[in-house]
Formats: structure tokens, C-alpha cells, sequence
């Protein structure tokens, strides 16, 4: 399994406890950044971490901001790019078996590390459920192919 992480000066405070947490089960990481608490722009860290997902050099992706939802509003504009914003163990779990998000984005505004770490080990452990949510997610692949 390869993860990529990136983060914005939002997301920074979490980053060192979820590469810890990613290499201490046998993760290997892709670490995009952002290096500190100097103000940066979410969406050139999401558009690492998604460049890395596409070309196939890394299996999942975790974005961090202050909310997730900037970088989630961000990753969601590549075609084949599936970003979820979580809160919660419920969300967390849904989105990987019912959305099969290759992208987890967390908010280290709103969410302790704690917490962070535990919402990225549920969606881990969660497995898509295919069946009849792979025509919703074939109908995502067409909106992202259309004219209009
Ligand atoms: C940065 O101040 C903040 O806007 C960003 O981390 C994120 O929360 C955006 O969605």
C-alpha cells in the first residue's frame, strides 16, 4: 500500500503524527508537503496528490487543511479523482464502502490528531462494496466525461 499525503499551513499541525501513524503500519508514504506553518494554497498540494493517485505511483491519497473541504473542492476536479471530506467514524466508513473514495480529506481545524488518525484507520480498514453502488459510480465517470 502507498499513500500520498499532502497538507496547507491548516493541515500542517497533523502531518508528523499521520506519517508516524502511516509508517508504523508498514505504509510507505509519499510526503508532498507542505513543510511548515507558512501560508501556502490548498489546491497545489491537492493537485500533487492527486497527480501521484492518477499516474498510478501511489494506491490512496490524504489531503489535510483546516476543514478538508477546500482541498476536497480541489481534488475533485480531476476525472477519476474521488475526495471525501469526513467527520465522523460513520462517514469515514461510508465513504470508502459506498463511494470507494481514493481520497480522504480531514480538517485539522476541526478535528484533533487523535481523532485524524482514527477517521484514516477506519477508511483503511473499510472495503467498497461494489454491488449496487458501482452503477452510481460509473453514472460519476459519465458526468465526468460529458459535453456540457
Ligand atoms: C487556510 O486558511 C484554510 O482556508 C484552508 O486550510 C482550508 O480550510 C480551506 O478549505
Amino acid at each position: 500500500m502507498r499513500i500520498v499525503l499532502g497538507c496547507d499551513h491548516g493541515g500542517y499541525p497533523a502531518k508528523e503524527s499521520v506519517i508516524s501513524f502511516l509508517e508504523n503500519n508498514n505504509i510507505k508514504v509519499t510526503d508532498c508537503g507542505t513543510d511548515g506553518l507558512s501560508s501556502v494554497d490548498y489546491p497545489d498540494f491537492a493537485k500533487k496528490v492527486c497527480k501521484e493517485i492518477l499516474s498510478g505511483r501511489a494506491d490512496l491519497g490524504i489531503l489535510i487543511c483546516g476543514t478538508g473541504i477546500g482541498m476536497s473542492i480541489a481534488a475533485n476536479k480531476y476525472k477519476g479523482i474521488r475526495a471525501a471530506v469526513v467527520y465522523d467514524e460513520f462517514t469515514a466508513k461510508a465513504c470508502k464502502e459506498h463511494n470507494n473514495a481514493n481520497i480522504l480529506c480531514l480538517g485539522s481545524r476541526v478535528l484533533d490528531n487523535d481523532k485524524i488518525i482514527k477517521l484514516i484507520g477506519i477508511w483503511l480498514n473499510s472495503v467498497y462494496e461494489g454491488g449496487r453502488h458501482d452503477k452510481r459510480l460509473e453514472k460519476i465517470t459519465e458526468i465526468e466525461n460529458r459535453e456540457l
